[in-house]
């Protein structure tokens, strides 16, 4: 019989009552909920005990560096400088599509190991699954070739990554223990890290269809991301941008990489080619390539040709018409007014009632499901315009997408008042702070 060092029931009696964990209860407790020796309901009792005391730096850090030391680590290598960039997830968030091509194009290499969507925030796989031939799973070898030759991989995540992560991410989402900073930070950065980024720019998102609901939390994961990142000798930075509203029009499947192309062929939504290029900057930046303009090189139409070399090389047709919807139904304004608000995680529902998302693990979704909102805030609309236009292959889902955008847009009867506006944050970038190596 094999004896153990700790005892589950210690290690999450000290959480509990406030203590900090060492350094070897953290590796011994990771190490042996991996093999199964630890249990589910242990696990689930000490993450619950870490949300309510929380983590210290050094207690994230080793955290972190124990479910790096889960699995196997990737050392991708190409000629290029890599940078990678992560979003904590939001709603209409389909950044990475133009975003990965366009470092690419500007000189850097990109390789994204993505996830699939679940519950109301999308997955990037399950977008780019909408292209007609478009494979996510690659091997180590099919990726080191594509980033050497097309300089951008957006793809599937091999299991043998951070299996701690994948194991504790399930527990979490079935146990309310989600949204603590340190499980956060040392979920992302574990993955992050045994990827191999050496530099790696964060997205992380603020607002209602964000994980952090406001500055201050979201703060607080900026910081313990970049602090895990300067501990794990990552170059590391971090925007905090809003997710109170979503970003672009199109929220979904299909339609979200339609919006994507449009951004790489020179136009798409203001927000959207804004946060490309404010990540793109601070990708190119810690890449050592802060001379190069991705706004230039997006104009020049170089980002739209690594987009379909990326998607060729990975079996997809990026000239092939996207899948179209069974069913498409138009909501009209009522009345005729200014948007003063269209709640993120409201429309994030929505879509996934009408088929974008799924449910459980493992759920196929529909390609061509999704929400595009025809009138973002500080728009005026008039009675009888479009407000939406919402796309499903189950019609019958129709009825219980409405009710959530109904409540989701707000006009303001008023008119084009000066407050209405404000209200509707017409004027308010999408960025709202920075952080580097621990300090804003
Ligand atoms: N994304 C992750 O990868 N992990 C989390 O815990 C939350 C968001």
């Amino acid at each position: 019989m094999t004896t153990e060092p700790f005892a589950a029931v210690d290690v999450i009696r000290a959480k509990r009552d406030g203590s900090r964990l060492t350094g070897e209860q953290i590796d011994w407790v990771i190490d042996a909920y991996t093999r199964g020796v630890v249990g589910d309901e242990q696990m689930a009792a000490l993450a619950m005990a870490i949300f309510l005391r929380g983590m210290d730096a050094e207690e994230t850090a080793r955290w972190t560096g124990a479910m790096i030391d889960s699995g196997e680590r990737l050392a991708l290598k190409c000629s290029r400088p890599t940078v990678d960039k992560h979003s904590t997830g939001g709603v209409g968030d389909k950044i990475t599509l133009p975003l990965a091509p366009l470092v690419a194009a500007c000189g850097a290499a990109v390789p994204q190991l993505s996830g699939r969507g679940l519950g109301h925030t999308g997955g990037t796989l399950d977008k780019l699954e909408s292209i007609p031939g478009w494979r996510a799973e690659l091997s180590t070898d099919e990726i080191t070739a594509q980033l050497e030759e097309v300089g951008a991989v957006v793809c599937a995540a091999t299991p043998t990554l951070a299996p701690a992560d994948r194991k504790l991410y399930a527990l979490r989402d079935v146990t309310a223990t989600v949204e603590a900073v340190p499980l956060i930070a040392s979920s992302i950065m574990s993955k992050k890290i045994a990827e191999g980024a050496g530099r790696l720019v964060l997205d992380v998102k603020v607002g209602s269809g964000a994980f952090m609901k406001t500055r201050e939390q979201a703060r607080a994961l900026a910081a313990s991301l970049v602090e895990i990142g300067a501990a794990h000798d990552v170059a590391t930075t971090a925007l905090l941008t809003d997710m109170g509203t979503p970003l672009g029009a199109a929220v979904g499947n299909a339609v979200e990489v339609a919006e994507a192309v449009e951004v790489l062929r020179g136009g798409g939504p203001a927000d959207v080619v804004e946060l490309t290029l404010a990540l793109a900057r601070e990708m190119l930046a810690l890449a050592g390539l802060g001379d190069v303009d991705p706004a230039r090189v997006l104009a020049s139409g170089r980002a739209y040709e690594t987009w379909c070399r990326m998607i060729r090389a990975q079996g997809g047709d990026p000239e092939a018409p996207l899948p179209k919807p069974a069913h498409v139904h138009v909501v009209e304004a009522t009345e005729s007014g200014v948007v003063t608000g269209l709640d993120a995680y409201d429309i994030g529902v929505a879509a996934w009632r009408l088929g974008a998302g799924r449910a459980r693990k493992g759920d196929p979704v529909q390609s061509a499901a999704g929400v595009l909102c025809l009138a973002k805030p500080g728009e005026r609309v008039e009675r009888g315009q479009p407000l939406f236009e919402l796309h499903t292959d189950t019609p019958e889902a129709v009825a219980a997408a409405l009710p959530l955008l109904d409540a989701a847009l707000t006009i303001d009867e008023k008119g084009a008042d000066d407050d209405a506006l404000a209200a509707g944050k017409a004027n308010e970038g999408v960025v709202l702070e920075r952080w580097e190596s621990g300090r804003s």
